[in-house]
Parts: C-alpha cells; structure tokens; sequence
C-alpha cells in the first residue's frame, strides 16, 4: 500500500502552469524525457545546487570545487569500465515496437494490455535481450569517423577522477581531501520517466573524497551520515527518507560498498534512490594510471609512503532533489472561515524560488509607491515579486502555490507609521513590521539551516 499520496500529475500541471518545469521543445511535441526549467524552477534548483556547494565546498577546508569539460577524451570512458560495462540489457516487442529493460520487465506495463507486464500478452513477441549502452555518442572535429568519437558525460566524477593530482598540487591539499562538482551529464535511458525523476539529460552534485586505503570504511560511514543530515535540513521529512544498501548484485562496476539515500516520492513509486554513496576503492584512479600511463599516486611526505588513494564518493542528483523536494512540499488543506481551501508548496524558506511578494492592499493613497519602494529596496538581497492585481486572498494564494515564505502588505497605516504586515506562508500569521527592519526580518528567517 502506497504510504505517501500520490502527487506528481498534480505537480506537473503546477509547474508548468506557474512557470518551474516545462517539457523540453514542446511546440514540436516534446523530447523524450528531457525538461526545461522555467522562471520559478531555474530559482528553485540553483537555490538547491547553491545549498550543496555552500555545504560541501565553501565551508569546508578539505573540500576543494571544479568545473570539468563534458566532453572528455575517449580513452577516459574505457578507463572507467563505461564502454565496456555501462549497459542495461535491452528487449524489443516485435507487436508493439515497445522496449524494455530486460532486468526490469516486472516494473514495465505491456502497452497493448497494461494490466500485464511485457511478454505477459498472448500477442506479445519479446526479443532476446542484448546489452544498450547508456552513453551518448557524438564527432569531435569535422570527420564523422570512429577515431573522432567522443561521449556526453554520463557521470560528472570521471573529471574529478582526471584532475586529482591538478587540483591536489595546485591547492597543496593533503590526503584526506576531496573534489567537488555540479555539472551535465547524459544517459540514453531506456526507460526514463516520472516526469524529472529519470530523464536523458540531467545534473549531478558529486563530491570524490580521496582517504588513504585502509581508512576507507570509516569516512564512508561518516560521509553516510553528512548526507543524510543534508537532505534533512533542506527540509525533506524524516519519514521520507531512508537508506537502502545495495546488495552484492546491485553493486556498480566499481563499487565497493554503496548506501542510496532513498526519498519516499508517494503513489506507486513510492521509495527511490536520491543519492548514492558509494566505496570506490582504488578503481578509477588505478585504471587511469594503466591507460594514460600517468601516475596518480599521493605522496604523504610526513609518512614518507606513496599510495593511490582510496575514493569515498557521494553522488546526488540536482533534478531528482528538486523533485523530492516539491513532492514533499506540496500540500492540499482547508483554511478556516474560507470557502476556497490553498494549494502551499512549503518549500524550506532558503530553496523558495521568491522569498518575498510586496502587495500595495490598494492602488491608491501612495502605497503602490511605497510597495515598489520596499520591493527595490529588498531586491538586492532576495528574490521578490510585486503583485497589486486581485483580491489580498487571490494574491496570498498565489504565493502559496509557489511556495513564497512572506507576503509583505502595504496598507493604510504604512505610508504613516512605515511599518508593513508580514504575512507567513505555513502558520498564516500575521505580524506588523517597520519597513527598514524587513531585511534583517526576512533574512533570519530565510538564510538560516
Ligand atoms: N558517479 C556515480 C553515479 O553516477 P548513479 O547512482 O548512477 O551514480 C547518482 O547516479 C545520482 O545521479 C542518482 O542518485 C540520481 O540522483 C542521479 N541520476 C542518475 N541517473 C539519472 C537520470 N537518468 N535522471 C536524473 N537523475 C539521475
């Protein structure tokens, strides 16, 4: 039984309808799976991306940042074991031209008879499975020939993996340290879907820890456990979440250990991964020292030992946090003395893609004026949206569906006294505030956690 309703039609339709999420060229019908972020939802994922960053880079010491090229040289991916090993195998329904992925048929629904899985159908004609690989193919240069192929990333780390001594000579970081990226990458899915939940391309956050071997285990408990603390103080509900291990069958190609932090996403979807940490032990470094003939070892000049690292590595996904993140903020509920009940997406104040709407309550007396006075004023520091069309409650409830922490209305007593009423979006409570103190008010509330 579903634990968690089921909201994700009724966020799609909101996201597209208030400008966060829409479908990838959709005068021409769409891409498949692949979605452009609009207005609202570019403020919503950078705010998340930014969260990630200030807690893994910039307060930290021994974590280092990066921006790696997507494209790389072609050696680099049979390095990494993804031409060879970055497959899922494939069958194809001869009736229906549908494709599936062998492994997963259990979760897939026969499109001529969606009561039953594939092959399942008297009419169905599964083909033997054979191994897709994920990654996008493309020509480097003009000649359109094997020598020239080059892939669209399909995991940020490999950049990481490449620079470890650039970054670690440069900045004279001393193992334990790490590497940190937000970037693009590719993967040709064979089954994507659940709107931004699995999509053809998409961003990651990873961070590649580097610890001397031996060492290994410990960090990659402490780094479970960073994470975790993480996805909570963004503000995803503890029920939500939980860790699943993956068993010695699920286990990635280079993987030692792996934990997937897992959200509950609500309906038939339920609990799904959101963020793997992964034990990488010495695998990709070793590679890469085998196929580019480049040592990579680390030098520990105060043990006077050389060794490859170790690599605890953390892998999150921007859009499935964002997705996480709307699912657990979308709420239906009643308001007292209203007939009308209020769509809130209760998004932690600091992701909220608007931290503050100024309504002037009439467009008279001078507190239009006013309002785009405090709206400029406020400007510099936050995200902040102006709105004097409609009814008080009409604009209220068009703030709460997009999940803005305050609304700030300029009414008689303003242009008087120069306070305001601040009006917050989850408890409704209203409180009257001088107008030069609304930065320091709405910045307490909305930077903190
Ligand atoms: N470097 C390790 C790695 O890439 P992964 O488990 O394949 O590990 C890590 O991916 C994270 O990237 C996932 O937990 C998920 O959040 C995100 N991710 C992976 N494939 C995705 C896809 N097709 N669409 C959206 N996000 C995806």
């Amino acid at each position: 039984m579903a634990s968690q309703p089921d909201v994700m039609d009724k966020l799609v339709s909101l996201c597209k309808r208030r400008g966060f999420i829409f479908q990838s060229s959709e005068i021409y019908g769409g891409t498949g799976s692949v979605w452009d972020y609009g207005p609202l939802g570019v403020e919503l994922k950078k705010n998340i991306k930014d969260r990630w960053w200030n807690a893994m880079v910039r307060s930290r010491d021994d974590i280092e940042g990066l921006d790696a090229a997507i494209l790389m040289h072609p050696r680099t991916w049979e390095a990494s074991g993804h031409v060879a090993g970055f497959v899922d195998p494939l069958v194809d329904c001869k009736t229906c031209k549908g494709r599936f992925r062998a492994d997963k048929l259990e979760d897939a629904r026969c499109p001529q008879k969606p009561s039953k899985i594939p092959g399942q159908h008297d009419a169905c004609q599964l083909t033997e499975a054979r191994n897709f690989n994920l990654m996008f193919k493309t020509y480097m240069g003009a000649l359109e020939e094997s020598a020239s192929i080059v892939y669209l990333r399909p995991e940020t780390a490999q950049g990481i993996f490449v620079n470890f001594l650039n970054v670690q000579q440069s900045m004279r970081q001393k193992v334990p340290f790490g590497i940190a990226q937000i970037g693009k990458a590719f993967r040709n899915e064979i089954t994507p879907g659940n709107f931004i939940f699995r999509t053809r391309e998409f961003e990651q956050m990873e961070m590649q820890f580097f610890v001397e071997p031996g060492t290994d285990m410990e960090w990659f408990e402490q780094w479970k456990q960073l994470r975790m603390e993480w996805h909570l103080a963004l503000g995803l509900s503890p029920e939500r979440l939980k860790f699943h291990q993956h068993g010695a069958g699920e286990l990635a190609h280079y993987a030692r250990a792996a934990f997937d932090v897992t959200f509950d996403f609500g309906g038939t979807l339920g609990f799904q991964e959101i963020e793997g940490v992964h034990n990488r032990s010495d695998f990709d470094l070793t590679q890469h020292q085998q196929f580019s003939n480049k040592k990579l070892e680390y030098y520990d000049q105060l043990n006077n030992k050389r060794y490859v690292p170790y690599v605890i590595e953390t892998s999150v996904g921007a859009d499935r946090v964002t997705l996480a993140a709307l699912v657990n903020a979308y709420r239906e509920e009643s308001v007292e003395g209203e007939d009308e009940g209020r769509v809130v997406l209760g998004l932690h104040p600091s992701i909220a893609p608007i931290k503050a709407a100024i309504f002037p309550l009439t467009k008279k007396d001078g507190q239009p004026d006013m309002a785009r006075r405090i709206m400029n004023d406020l400007r510099g520091a936050f995200t902040v949206d102006y709105d004097e069309s409609g009814s008080i409650g009409k604009r209220y409830r068009r703030q709460d569906e997009v999940g803005t922490p305050f609304c700030i209305t300029v009414d008689g007593q303003s242009t008087g006294d120069d306070t305001v009423t601040v009006r917050e979006r989850d408890t409704l409570a209203q409180e009257r505030v001088s107008a030069g103190q609304l930065k320091g008010y709405i910045a307490s509330r909305v930077l903190g956690g």
